[in-house]
């Protein structure tokens, strides 16, 4: 028992009635009746309200009727019973109430910026003000469970012999795909430490000194594009085990999701959880990262079209695209106005436009390119669409990845639209099988799909000459609800291999050894077979917790333009700190 408390607010039931208790916390809600003036006050244990009666203590009355919102009080109380027609059900501290009878202030707020259950503020505004923003219940809910999902990890980890080890922050190079943040190294002038994007190398550095299984909650750093689901510093569950095929790193992961969800959502997750390759996730849905809350599968229709009198289908299909399309539930009833927002929206992720048939329930067909269409064609595209009468059959006709691209994201606009799923519920998977390597038309060269450390399968390994675009890697994803929640693959484990795949992508060995000459010494002197993957906690908490805004949960985020609203950071430094880092900043053009 401390000066400041007895009791937590929220703790205090029918048990203390009679009891004399004292409490400190935030005023969370201040009614002022005139006569009698409710304080509801709030520690991290709930809310409890209080009553001052100006009978019972008309200084106490006084102070009270002062005392902002927000401000940090201490009270000295008689827990009562409400009256019947008082007692609130839906709080736990709701069946008694506090009168009041003396009353300190602790540090009195001044007037709010915002109120705390206003949900239209400005987000820099929440963010400038965050420690007020954090007492949001949403808040300090979305951040209680990303400590208990932490603390599950650690537990499910442990649990299972691995060993938490640290990688350094300040170090080279890790390249996940991001631009690196750069640190001018003061005492070597004109050099620069790079922040990690991933501990990638230093945990397969872990796997070759012989510890087997490591993991780390790590902060990474890239510096990219920021969206609702990507910051410039974001948290991973990074995971490294030796000795170990792919189903083995799939399985650990698995289990360790069901157990978060059990623990924090109280559902038990259906398993095994699916897995599909990377091809079969682009023909169903389009993309690598499904949402598979919902049906909407895609149907390759390129051969029943092949000899189409629709001129779009068969100059596709002829000259080496595709023509997919997808059943839309109930689409014969769209609207002229809403099938038109349809092909719009085809055209703003790259397609030429989309084409319909809208299947009545009289069995009768409409659309524009019906006329081009011979009752087979439709019967096929009917069955291999699935669509039934009162459906409308949605088609894209281009080169495969553009095809891909427009039916991916028609998918989820679809579902979102016609309310086709649960929101509350989950759906995951593992996308398996990726290709090894993905052609960079910019830089005219290959590059990792994964990362450059991945192994490719080893049947594969003799394709890396002779058609290296169809290498399949040991590459794996894991998703949810059309999020990528985790990434990870095999490792190459020797040095020859590793040596080959930087060839591949344009690294001459003069390159390979100055970038990554750490790593290929240390797969010199024997390395075990291993792999891993890195879970994004950030991810894994906005799914839990059901928002689409990867700011919510965390704590200090930043926002467009990798402005941080509270420090006001990335900010100038003084001419002398440069000076003493041996550099000088052009001016802005
Ligand atoms: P990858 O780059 O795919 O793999 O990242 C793994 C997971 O980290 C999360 N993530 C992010 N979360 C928030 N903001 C970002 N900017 C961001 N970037 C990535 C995602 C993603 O699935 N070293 C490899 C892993 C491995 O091979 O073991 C890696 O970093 O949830
Ligand atoms: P058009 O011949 O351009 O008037 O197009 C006729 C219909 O076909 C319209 O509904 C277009 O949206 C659609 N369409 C055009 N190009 C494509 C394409 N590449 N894939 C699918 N539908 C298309």
């Amino acid at each position: 028992m401390s000066w400041y408390r007895t009791h937590g607010c929220g703790t205090l039931t029918v048990d203390q009635i009679g009891d004399r208790v004292v409490l400190s916390g935030f005023v969370a809600r201040h009614r002022d009746h005139g006569a009698l003036i409710f304080l509801d006050l709030r520690d991290a244990s709930g809310i409890v309200q209080a009553v001052i009666d100006p009978s019972d203590q008309p200084g106490v009355h006084a102070l009270a009727h002062s005392t902002r919102v927000e401000s940090v009080v201490r009270v000295e109380a008689d827990v009562v019973a409400r009256t019947p027609a008082t007692v609130n059900p839906k709080l736990p501290t709701g069946a008694i109430e506090l009168r009041v009878v003396a009353l300190e202030v602790l540090s009195m707020a001044e007037v709010l910026p915002f109120q705390l259950d206003d949900e239209g503020v400005d987000e820099a505004l929440r963010i400038r003000h965050r420690a007020l923003d954090l007492r949001r219940e949403a808040m300090t809910r979305h951040l209680t469970t990303r400590a208990t999902v932490t603390r599950i990890m650690r537990r499910y980890l442990e649990e299972r012999g691995f060993l938490d080890l640290e990688t350094p922050v300040l170090t080279k190079s890790t390249p996940e795909g991001a631009r690196d943040f750069l640190v001018p190294a003061r005492l070597q002038p004109g050099a620069f430490y790079a922040l990690p994007q991933s501990p990638q190398l230093f945990k397969q550095l872990y796997m070759m000194s012989g510890f087997e299984r490591y993991y780390q909650i790590a902060r990474c750093f890239r510096d990219e594009a920021q969206r609702a689901d990507r910051q410039l510093e974001f948290t991973q569950l990074d995971i490294e085990m030796a000795f170990v095929e792919r189903d083995d790193v799939l399985d650990l992961v698995e289990g360790l999701y069901a157990e978060i969800w059990r623990e924090v959502r109280g559902v038990e997750l259906p398993r095994p959880f699916p897995k599909l390759t990377w091809h079969e996730s682009m023909a169903r849905y389009g993309t690598d990262k499904p949402d598979r809350r919902y049906g909407l599968e895609i149907a390759d229709v390129t051969d029943l079209v092949r000899d189409s009198g629709f001129a779009v289908f068969k100059g596709a299909a002829g000259s080496g695209g595709v023509v997919r399309g997808l059943a839309c539930p109930g689409g014969a009833g769209l609207s002229r106005r809403e099938l038109d927002d349809l092909v719009a929206f085809a055209r703003e992720w790259g397609g030429k436009g989309l084409a319909y048939l809208l299947l009545d329930a009289s069995g009768e067909v409409r659309s524009p390119i019906a006329k081009f269409l011979t009752p087979a064609e439709i019967d096929g595209l009917r069955s291999a669409t699935g669509a039934q009468s009162g459906d409308a059959i949605l088609l894209a006709a281009d080169d495969e990845a553009i095809v891909c691209r427009v039916l991916g994201a028609l998918r989820p606009h679809l579902a979102d639209r016609l309310a086709l799923y649960d929101r509350d519920s989950y759906a995951f998977a593992f996308v398996v099988d990726f290709p090894l390597l993905k052609w960079d038309t910019d830089e005219q060269r290959w590059e990792g799909e994964h990362h450059m450390f991945t192994a490719p399968k080893r049947e594969h390994e003799q394709l890396l000459d002779s058609d290296p675009g169809a290498v399949i890697s040991e590459a794996y994803d894991f998703v949810c609800n059309g999020l990528e929640i985790a990434s990870g693959s095999l490792r190459i484990h020797r040095a020859d291999l590793q040596q080959r795949i930087f060839d591949v992508v344009g690294f001459s060995t003069d390159d390979a050894e100055a970038r990554f000459g750490f790593l290929l010494r240390a797969l010199r002197f024997g390395a075990p077979p291993h792999g891993g993957i890195a879970p994004g906690l950030d991810r894994t908490v906005m799914l839990l917790e059901r928002t689409d805004n990867i700011r919510d949960v965390i704590a200090f985020p930043k926002i467009a333009g990798g402005h941080d609203p509270l420090t006001d950071a990335p900010t100038p430094v003084e001419g002398a700190q440069l000076d003493e880092l041996g550099l000088r900043l052009r001016p802005r053009p």
